[in-house]
């Protein structure tokens, strides 16, 4: 029952059987704290139902929660490896009462637990309480039977926990074990403290206030209480081990890295071993819960933890990457408590993998130069910034990493000269950005850039989320508020908000704080990775500094996701279908339809376009999940994965693979690999259906797609399903014959025209009249004459009613001007061939077309033809003609 997964089970079934819901451990990236790296405790999750913000369907909870103290308030990193205890990832158990029970209670469940659930000896145990709560020093007197002396009263805020600066807060009680005489250490509150013999290992906080800001706290609306056992701690006394690193789970790391290393953990190792078991841990973790290595914020915090880890791991003699190696062996033995070790494996272990291998490049040449430049140093020495600066920015030495090598020959690091070699670097950024001619607004950003950071993006987690606000920014001016009615660009230290790029527009939603509204109308990605929402206040004041929630419009972004990864299946399916040649030129991805940009010197056919469709669609039917990682740009490229050419990339990119190849070289591999930065669906079946609408030129060889997905691709459908209803109901016929039914209609028409044209032309050359158009002749010098205006015939008809004429006369001149509906005329002369050499047609046609008011016209001597503007001047044409006949 001592083992860490059954100590667990144990503390959540007792407060299961007490009546606690028993709830999932929160993920290690707060969602609802924004001055909190990560998870620090059990209570972080239920910071909102301590202060009455937040209320949930049950009054008494319990948990097992993943913490990281690696960074903030509570920061563990420093001792890790070096003490019995200290870890940066760890487990904490507790329970939790929202205004139900309090310190008696909670003091009972403690005591019960610890002594019969757990069987702890009495006589071992004590507890601190804070030194004004003489009403819990009475409370473990009446329940555990102490007496004075195993009640210690501490006076300062070891016995007050606080969350962070801000947040829940009261004093507490912890319990400790005396570990035995054989471990060196005094009672909490002697000067030996600090040893390892009185371990502390469970702390009850009875709250009762909220720090709402330093020096300022409120009541709670009712006591509450939060408790924290920490199980590895738990597992030590229960394995009777005095350090965590003995405790199962850990004899099972650390026996996995001694194999992959090839060394033993003893001696002077033994810290290095501590330190893999326990920054393995935290890494994983913290992958599973979406933060990836990077050079700022939480990603640098895991960076740092990672970095040391593989420093540790080349003392060990390892000359490759082998963290990703003891992965499988912390899947094993904690992924049935925590799936999402499980579900992030494979991520996990590339993103290890890529760091190592990148981490390796430098290692060894900066821990040459650091023993070069330690030498002549000696113990309580300090290594010069310089160098550690050089270490840092050169050879991707964290700071931390640095302290830490130099740890064992207690060697420390001059942290002034480190600054200002970091200042420096910064002044010479700073010089390039504000000589590049950008507008003033610009260099706000690039300002608050290197003031805060940049911005951290939870986007690809979460919707909603909280944030400090950082700047306000209001006519290009930073303000310090901003209150109803005025349009302010809001930058926040993190935010679920996407900031548009890479095709993808920006999020909209809404930023709120108790007493302000603000509707987010567009985020844009400013001075290098800040993200500026772009909002008007609707009512309230906001002020710099202020906590806000971010609340990004759900429908918009699911519409938004659905068409980025339509975008990605439509270049795939675009690339099988027209050839390898097609590349992206442009993209836009909007919340109601996508457009897609490709290199392609010809339109599409329609048959093109329709498979391109269906393979998209067929990808879409899969349902396959959309999966993310992390990769160097040329595994990316090696993968197969789509790149932009001529794109500036950074050194790790972000991969998006969908959708299994079903045939050819491909077959079973990702349908589609791209490099991408946006957000999408968690699987292919969440676009729900691709509708290729059209396709047209934007430029010389490229073409343009627009689609749209889901519900618009459906509406779209059923707009075109109701057409064909109508259509079908005015041709009376069922809309699967209105094909047919309007190839028959058309062959008609055509039929009719045909036959229209042909009465028209017999009914214009007088084919009615009784001689059969004999008295439009008349003779001129001798020559037959036919000369005649024709009202509602085509220029297009002229000639062959010209040639028809000819053929009657049989030798003569014809001349026929024809009058269109809309009042001009054109004219069409012919000279039968037994003529041509006294008259040509060309001259005729040109007299006529001069009376018409036109400018001539043109032909062959017994044939030619013009145009004129003047309708009402046809039966002049014809006279002119004939006057010329006669000169
Ligand atoms: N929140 C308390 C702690 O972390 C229980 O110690």
């Amino acid at each position: 029952m001592s083992g860490v997964n059954d100590i667990r089970s144990t503390f959540l079934d007792y407060f299961r059987k007490n009546g606690h819901e028993v709830v999932s451990s929160s993920p290690l990236v707060p969602r609802n704290d924004p001055t909190l790296m990560f998870t620090n405790a059990g209570m972080v999750q239920f910071k909102n139902v301590f202060t009455g913000l937040e209320s949930r369907p049950y009054s008494t909870a319990t948990t097992s929660q993943k913490c990281v103290r690696a960074g903030g308030k509570h920061n563990d990193l420093d001792n890790v490896g070096y003490t019995a205890r200290h870890l940066t990832f760890f487990e904490m158990l507790g329970n939790f009462s929202f205004g139900d029970y309090f310190k008696e209670q909670a003091i009972e469940y403690a005591w019960n637990l610890v002594t019969k659930g757990f069987d702890l000896p009495k006589h071992r145990l004590l507890v601190t309480v804070y030194s004004e709560d003489e009403e819990a020093a009475d409370l473990w007197k009446k329940i555990a039977g102490f007496s004075d002396d195993k009640i210690i009263r501490i006076p300062t805020s070891d016995n007050f926990w606080q969350m962070g600066d801000t947040g829940p807060c009261g004093p507490c009680s912890e319990i400790f074990i005396d570990q035995g005489e054989h471990v060196w250490g005094g009672p909490p509150g002697t000067p030996e403290e600090d040893g390892d013999r009185f371990l502390e290992f469970w702390n009850l906080v009875f709250m009762q206030f909220d720090q709402t800001a330093p020096g300022e706290r409120t009541p709670l609306p009712r006591p509450s209480i939060d408790t924290g056992m920490g199980l590895e701690r738990m597992a030590c006394i229960l394995q009777g081990v005095s350090s965590v690193f003995e405790t199962d789970l850990f004899k099972t790391l650390i026996a996995a890295t001694e194999e992959v290393v090839g060394a033993k953990a003893e001696g002077e190792q033994a810290a290095s071993f501590r330190v893999i078991a326990d920054h393995l841990r935290s890494s994983a973790f913290l992958i599973a819960d979406g933060v990836l290595p990077s050079n700022e914020g939480r990603g640098y915090v895991l960076r740092r933890i990672m970095r040391r880890a593989m420093r540790h791991m080349q003392l060990l003699g390892a000359r490759e990457p082998l963290m990703y190696t003891l992965l499988p062996t912390l899947v094993q033995e904690m992924g049935r408590a925590y799936p999402e070790l499980v579900r992030a494996e494979a991520l996990t272990s590339e993103t290890l993998k890529l760091e190592e291998t990148r981490f390796r490049k430098t290692l060894d040449r900066g821990l040459t130069l650091l023993s070069d430049a330690t030498a002549d140093l000696s113990e309580g020495d300090s290594l010069d910034g310089e160098t550690a600066f050089k270490l840092y920015d050169t050879y991707g030495f964290p700071l931390d990493l640095t302290q830490d090598a130099l740890r064992a020959r207690n060697i420390g690091v001059d942290l002034t000269s480190f600054n200002d070699a970091m200042q420096r670097q910064k002044a010479e950024a700073r010089s390039h950005w504000a000589g590049s001619g950008d507008t003033a607004t610009e260099t706000i950003w690039f300002e608050l850039r290197e003031k805060h950071g940049a911005t951290e993006f939870l986007g690809y987690d979460t919707e909603s989320a909280e944030g400090v606000v950082q700047a306000l920014v209001r006519d290009g001016a930073v303000v310090d508020s901003v209150s109803a009615g005025d349009t302010v660009q809001v930058v926040v230290n993190q935010t679920p908000f996407y900031g548009e790029s890479g095709g993808q527009m920006g999020d909209t939603g809404v930023i709120s704080t108790d007493h302000a509204r603000l509707e987010v109308t567009d985020t844009q990605k400013k001075g290098e990775g800040v993200f500026v929402h772009i909002a008007k206040v609707v009512s309230g004041t906001l002020k710099t500094n202020e906590p806000v929630a971010l609340t990004v419009d759900h429908a918009r972004r699911s519409r938004l996701r659905s068409n980025h990864s339509a975008t990605h299946l439509l270049h795939e399916a675009l690339r099988e279908v027209l050839g390898t040649h097609v590349a992206q030129k442009g993209s836009l991805v909007a919340p109601e339809r996508l457009r897609f940009d490709i290199s392609h010197p010809k339109p599409l056919t329609v048959e093109e376009m329709q498979r391109v469709e269906e393979m998209a669609n067929a990808i879409v039917l899969q349902n396959a999940p959309v999966t993310t990682r992390l990769m160097s740009v040329d595994d990316a490229i090696a993968e197969g994965a789509m790149a932009l050419f001529g794109e500036k990339y950074g050194d790790e990119v972000r991969v998006v693979s969908m959708g299994v190849s079903t045939d050819g070289d491909k077959a079973g591999k990702a349908y589609s690999i791209e490099l991408c930065g946006g957000t999408h669906v968690n699987a292919t079946g969440d676009i729900g259906l691709v509708r290729v609408l059209s396709e047209s030129a934007v430029g010389a060889g490229v073409r343009r797609v627009e689609a749209v997905t889901g519900a618009a691709a459906l509406a779209y459908l059923a707009e075109q399903d109701e057409r064909v209803k109508t259509l079908a109901s005015t041709l009376k016929v069922q809309p699967a014959d209105v094909v047919s039914r309007v190839e028959a209609l058309m062959d008609e028409r055509r039929k009719l025209e045909r036959e229209l044209g042909d009465a028209k032309r017999r009914l214009a050359m007088g084919g009615a009249s009784q001689d059969g158009g004999a008295s439009d002749i008349r003779e001129v010098s001798g020559i037959k004459y036919l000369g005649k205006v024709l009202e509602g015939i085509d220029a297009k008809d002229l000639k062959g009613l010209a040639d028809d004429s000819k053929a009657s006369l049989g030798s003569g001149v014809v001349s026929l001007i024809g009058v269109s509906a809309d009042g001009k005329a054109s004219a069409v002369v012919a000279v039968t061939q037994d003529l041509t050499d006294r008259f040509s047609a060309v001259d005729l046609v040109r007299i006529a077309s001069v009376a018409l008011g036109g400018k001539g016209g043109g032909g062959r001597p017994d044939m030619a033809q013009a145009g004129g503007p003047d309708g009402t001047k046809a039966q002049a044409a014809v006279d002119a003609v004939a006057e010329a006949l006669g000169a």
